[in-house]
């Protein structure tokens, strides 16, 4: 049976480091606070130059690379983004396609922190059912250009970055996408939301007077939510591979939290060795957490042919996701 393979991985980070003492000069907060509470020690952060396709592309150049094929061998490609470079259009897979050189398909994918892993589980679709051979999936944020800096409940969490794999058609063995778990709940739309700028709520002085062109989040209503699904939707996705907890070798999940981390990895019986963990570097990069984990683990060595590694993403919404991989390399 056809299998959506992920042949190359690369990933790419800006420049500039945020530290939690440089936060502490701006905002009312400390490293132990936020070391204790979330993990996160530093992040990466763009420049005023620097916008998500310039990640998505830097990422996307290196899986190209890594997957020794051409950007015109392509023919689909995907980026996961909740902070496009532009609000409507063009999207910013279009700009990444014409940067790239690539004469295929592209559209954007918005599913937040799940957005990788929706756009990989789509991706993988176009190759399941014939369509296509050759999709390049990136997921990329600068979400810190939609943070009010005044707002020590958020900019403390997020950091830029993209990461990208490409997927291509096996009809030769097992490995691949063995499974993939979509879900979401609009009942908790209003807990993390960026709630003006939109159509609803287009920008104008007031808008910006209120800050209501920034993220907004209740904090501990995404933690129980993220706590709830990051261990259901690993459940759910092994069930559909017809797999069980003891049969993961290694575990990519979304990095919003160490102790969301923690929490999983706990009730699914698995040793810290078998969970890839940068949050204390990156910060939450959003739709690129997933995609910079898997890039760093392979070119780490970690991920050896036949492993089944699990992804599992979840955020604003609300949504969450996750895969089940026999690696192929
Ligand atoms: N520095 C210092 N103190 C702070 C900070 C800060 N940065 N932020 C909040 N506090 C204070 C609060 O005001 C509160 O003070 P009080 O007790 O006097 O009222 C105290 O610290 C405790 O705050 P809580 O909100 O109860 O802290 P909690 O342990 O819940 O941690 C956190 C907060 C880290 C935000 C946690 O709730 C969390 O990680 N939630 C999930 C966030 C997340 O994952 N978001 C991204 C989702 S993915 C996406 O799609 C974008």
């Amino acid at each position: 049976m056809t299998k959506s393979l992920i042949i190359g991985t690369g990933s790419s980070l800006p420049d500039k480091i945020i530290t939690n003492d440089d936060l502490a000069k701006i905002v009312d907060t400390n490293d132990e606070w936020i070391s204790v509470r979330t993990g996160i020690k530093s992040r990466r952060v763009t420049n005023a130059q620097e916008s998500t396709s310039d990640l998505a592309i830097a990422a996307a150049v290196k899986a190209l690379e890594a997957a020794n094929i051409r950007a015109n061998s392509l023919d689909l490609i995907i980026v996961a983004t909740s902070s496009p470079d532009y609000l409507n259009f063009p999207s910013t897979a279009c700009i990444v396609q014409e940067k790239l050189g690539a004469k295929c398909a592209a559209f954007d994918l918005s599913a937040a922190c799940s957005g990788f892993v929706y756009a990989l589980t789509v991706g993988s679709q176009f190759i399941d059912s014939g369509m296509y051979k050759n999709v390049l999936v990136i997921g990329a944020d600068a979400l810190t250009k939609f943070l009010n800096w005044e707002d020590r409940n958020t900019c403390v969490l997020f950091g830029d970055g993209a990461g990208a794999v490409v997927l291509q058609r096996n009809d030769k063995s097992d490995d691949g996408i063995l499974s993939s778990y979509l879900a979401a709940d609009g009942s908790g739309a209003d807990i993390l939301i960026n709630p003006g700028g939109g159509a609803r709520n287009p920008i104008n002085e007031d808008i910006i007077k209120r800050k209501e062109n920034y993220i907004q989040m209740d904090g501990k209503s995404v933690f129980r939510f993220s706590i709830k699904v990051i261990v259901e939707g690993i459940e759910k996705v092994l069930e559909k591979a017809n797999l069980l907890k003891k049969d993961i070798d290694f575990l990519i999940p979304h990095q919003a939290n160490i102790r969301i981390i923690d929490h999983a990895v706990a009730k699914l019986g698995l040793s810290p060795s078998q969970v890839y963990v940068n949050i204390q570097d990156y910060g939450n990069t959003s739709a690129a957490t997933i995609p910079i984990a898997l890039d760093e683990a392979v070119r780490k060595g970690k991920l050896k042919k036949e492993m089944i590694v699990v992804t599992i993403g979840f955020g604003a919404g609300l949504t969450w996701g996750s895969n089940v991989i026999r690696w192929g390399y």
